[in-house]
């Protein structure tokens, strides 16, 4: 036999030389989610192991990963449901709790890169992400409030924002209203092939922003969609977006994929809550070994093309792998 694969595995050192993918903090983005209030440290059920936390808390769980090299927060608002209207107001009020918070952490943590989502669905009394007329989701008349919701964010201090409506044509529409404002510098990280998944499930348990009618399927792409998702990231491109995103991650590798190799952007993938709460499940249930699942499923995002993962497991992958893998 002239050729032996086995003779790059044999030894830890010949193995690290001949590794193709490498993970650390720097490639993760944590997910967060902001209550108002003072002093809260809620569980969600769905999602053992993460909390919706209050500001001062948020503070502080952002210092420690901080300690730990993990720089980068994607942060979702839990609003009560009096805050909630039909146009999703509160979310460019000036009292708006996530807008504060976003201001304080960037003023204590300056080095972070702070992620807002862009969407209605957090303040909108109808539980979906763009305006309900007449039970449609309407597309156009969503533009202008996802356009004053990005330039609060960006005024706050957000470094990038996650439009994650699937609305069409809102990665061009706030590009233009961001740059109008003065706000040149702030990204996009745009929500590219999101797809209408079961997954996002103990997500929406946590921010209680399930549609209160219908489903996601008119605005968020068909699950059994590879082609469409390029037409998106093309459309994204045009449009200003600085990273394109898939979303969910495990299940879509193979769009991953394909945006990678069809794009120059940067590709991030959302490994997202019930993709976790899966694994999370699994091995609280004694079933698998978390030291060892969870990193290869991180792993095998970065693989498959993401360079950046969303994942809530991001802060225990940095206390467990302060080299990377
Ligand atoms: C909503 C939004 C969702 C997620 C991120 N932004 C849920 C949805 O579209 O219903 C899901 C993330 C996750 O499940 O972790 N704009």
């Amino acid at each position: 036999m002239i050729r032996r694969p086995r003779r790059n595995r044999q030894s830890a050192a010949i193995r690290g030389m001949a590794t193709e993918t490498h993970l650390n903090a720097g490639h993760l983005v944590f997910p967060l989610f902001l209550a108002d209030g003072a002093d809260i440290r809620s569980g969600i059920p769905s999602l053992p192991g993460i909390f919706r936390l209050s500001p001062d808390h948020l503070l502080r769980e952002i210092e420690s990963c901080m300690q730990l090299g993990l720089t980068n927060f994607i942060v979702f608002p839990a609003v009560a449901d009096h805050l909630k209207d039909t146009t999703a107001t509160y979310g460019w009020s000036p009292d708006n709790f996530y807008l504060k918070a976003a201001r304080e952490v960037k003023k204590r943590f300056p080095e972070c890169c702070l992620i807002s989502d862009v969407a209605m669905d957090p303040y909108s009394s109808d539980g979906h992400d763009g305006l309900v007329r007449d039970g449609e989701i309407v597309n156009d008349d969503t533009l202008p409030i996802l356009a004053k919701m990005s330039v609060a964010q960006a005024e706050a201090g957000f470094d990038m924002l996650g439009p994650s409506d699937m609305m069409d044509g809102r990665v061009g529409y706030i590009r233009r209203a961001l740059d109008e404002a003065g706000f040149t510098k702030t990204g996009i990280l745009a929500y590219t092939a999101k797809y209408a998944s079961a997954m996002y499930g103990p997500f929406r348990d946590a921010l209680d922003s399930a549609p209160k009618s219908g489903d996601k399927k008119s605005y968020q792409m068909n699950p059994a969609n590879r082609k469409e998702a390029l037409i998106e990231a093309e459309l994204d491109t045009a449009e200003g977006a600085d990273m394109l995103m898939v979303k969910p991650a495990l299940h879509y590798l193979d769009v991953i994929c394909l945006l990678k190799e069809h794009s120059n952007l940067p590709i991030a993938a959302y490994h997202v809550s019930g993709e976790c709460a899966m694994l999370r499940a699994a091995c609280n249930n004694g079933w698998l070994d978390f030291g060892r699942a969870m990193p290869e499923t991180l792993l095998s995002i970065r693989r498959a093309g993401a360079d950046v993962i969303l994942t809530y497991f991001a802060k225990e992958f940095a206390q467990m792998f302060p080299d990377g893998i």
